[in-house]
């Protein structure tokens, strides 16, 4: 059932960001080929990929880390391509990169995609100095660093709105104490200044899943200084050992990752109270700007690499995450799923010339209508199911909004085994009109895209739905997600 609307709340867009370190294939081979290769491309950018991701409607996209991000230096990646100095990737395989991939093939990319760039600043292993010249490059139209980015071809400045200082702070990114992180972070933002008409958006380097001592002393120590702070969450089964197969898993384990996804909201609830401590008129944002399936890398593939297959069981990791973010619109402004392309929870997957679409990657295009609109509160009534580790899961989970008179709703039947008789009174008054509908479903939880059988687990039409005065009824199959979208 559908609750009252607040008309002021808005689901940001940049609730579907997206997110590309350098790391593994996501950058080289995933987004990137170079101007010279065999493979199709725009400008380097290989045309496939390109347009599956503007069919998504990406709203930003987060680089250059994540890890790497705190030992990136930006200077390496500007100018003629063959002057670049190469680069070990510490923090991933120890890969050597030619660092063919920069902040101009990275800003250009967003302008061809259509979306904010976010950028993540070293501060870890970086200077005030290179990160307050690297905002200078990029959104200077005047001065040193202007004149630099204009020989290196590009005239104008680009907008940069979104700026990351540092990135997981308290780990890869410098192994902080909060109280540290928080000067640093003072005095970094200092000098970030905003040139010719850009405005910053400054984010600090936020928690970790349960860490609250850090949401709490970075706030009350540098609140006043920031626009939002980050969040890091991951559907994992553990930081050691085996973190479980991709797409061999029993129902038991299918469950119990559904239970670990959806602890994301109070988790985020519990960050919110202790920002509302020092920000009670929520003017700071709560970024997750990391969050997604983290599984073990596909056998023989590098573990350095974080390579992992994409089954219905991440669509549904997919659709559960983006319900809750969309339940908390009043804090939650920004979140980037790890990652856009061959890493982690990815939108797709590449082989050589082969792209393959994954299960997320239609969750994504499924959810499209909700960018931009005002959430409508829902209340479901359905049964519950008790999973591993303490945890529970509701079978049936909703989400819904309205846009320029149209209300998109989308229901999720976790369960494995049953069908739901899904009833929704919309008010006696209501009468339905022009219903569409989208699901995706699988034979098995397990089943996935792969090269060879690209089009396995995908979007389809969906006509199930009945609309009759004041209610929709629909039976919604096992381990289904449906869109529907009508006006009333
Ligand atoms: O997304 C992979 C890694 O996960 C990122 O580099 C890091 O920020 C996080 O630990």
């Amino acid at each position: 059932m559908m609750d009252r609307i607040d008309p002021d709340a808005v689901i940001m867009p940049e609730i579907y960001g997206q997110f590309a370190e350098h790391l593994g294939a996501c950058i080289y081979g995933g987004l990137w080929v170079g101007p010279d290769s065999p493979i199709p491309n725009t400008q380097g950018y290989r045309n496939d990929v390109l347009q599956a991701l503007r069919d998504l409607k990406v709203p930003v996209m987060r680089w250059p880390g994540g890890c790497f991000a705190d030992e990136y230096h930006w200077r390496d990646g500007i100018g003629p391509v063959k002057d670049r100095p190469t680069q070990v990737n510490n923090n991933w395989g120890g890969t050597v990169e030619d660092n063919s991939f920069g902040t101009h093939e990275f800003f250009n990319l967003c302008e061809l995609l259509g979306c904010e760039p976010y950028l993540s600043g070293n501060v870890g292993s970086g200077s005030v100095e290179e990160l307050a010249q690297w905002v200078e490059y990029i959104t200077a139209a005047d001065g040193p660093m202007a004149r630099l980015r204009k020989e290196n071809g590009r005239e104008k400045p680009w907008k940069l709105k979104y700026l990351g200082v540092g990135n997981e702070s308290w780990g890869c990114g410098g192994n902080f104490t909060p109280e540290y992180y928080s000067d640093v972070y003072r005095r970094y933002q200092t000098y970030c200044r905003d040139f010719s008409g850009n405005k910053l958006y400054k984010i600090a380097s936020g928690a970790s899943d349960y860490d609250y001592d850090w949401t709490d002393i970075v706030m009350k120590k540098a609140h006043s200084h920031m626009d939002g702070i980050s969040l890091h969450y991951y559907t994992v089964t553990g930081w050691s050992g085996s973190k479980g197969s991709a797409t061999k898993f029993t129902p038991d384990d299918y469950y119990w990752t559904l239970g670990k996804c959806l602890e994301i909201e109070p988790v985020i609830e519990k960050h919110d109270s202790i920002m509302d401590k020092y920000d009670a008129k929520k003017r700071v944002g709560l970024l997750v700007d990391e969050w997604g399936t983290w599984w073990d890398v596909e056998p023989g593939t590098n573990p350095g690499h974080l390579y992992q297959q994409n089954t219905m069981r991440d669509a549904m990791v997919a659709a559960l995450s983006l319900n809750v973010f969309q339940r908390h619109t009043d804090r939650v402004r920004m979140t980037n799923i790890a990652q856009v392309a061959n890493v982690l929870q990815s939108m797709v997957l590449t082989r050589g010339d082969s792209m393959v679409l994954t299960p997320t990657y239609y969750v994504f295009k499924m959810y499209i209508p909700h960018q931009g609109a005002t959430p409508v509160p829902v209340s479901v009534k359905t049964s519950r199911m008790d999973v591993r580790d303490g945890r529970s899961v509701d079978m049936l989970q909703a989400t819904a909004s309205r846009k320029d008179g149209k209300i998109t709703l989308s229901l999720t039947n976790v369960g494995l085994d049953n069908d739901i008789d899904v009833e929704i009174p919309l008010g006696n008054s209501a009468k339905v009109k022009d219903m569409t509908g989208s699901i995706i479903t699988a034979g098995s939880v397990n089943d996935y895209n792969d090269f060879g059988q690209p089009e396995k687990v995908t979007l389809k039409p969906f006509k199930g739905a009945k609309a009759s005065k004041g209610n929709i009824t629909l039976k919604l199959p096992a381990k289904s997600i449906v869109t529907l979208t009508f006006e009333i």
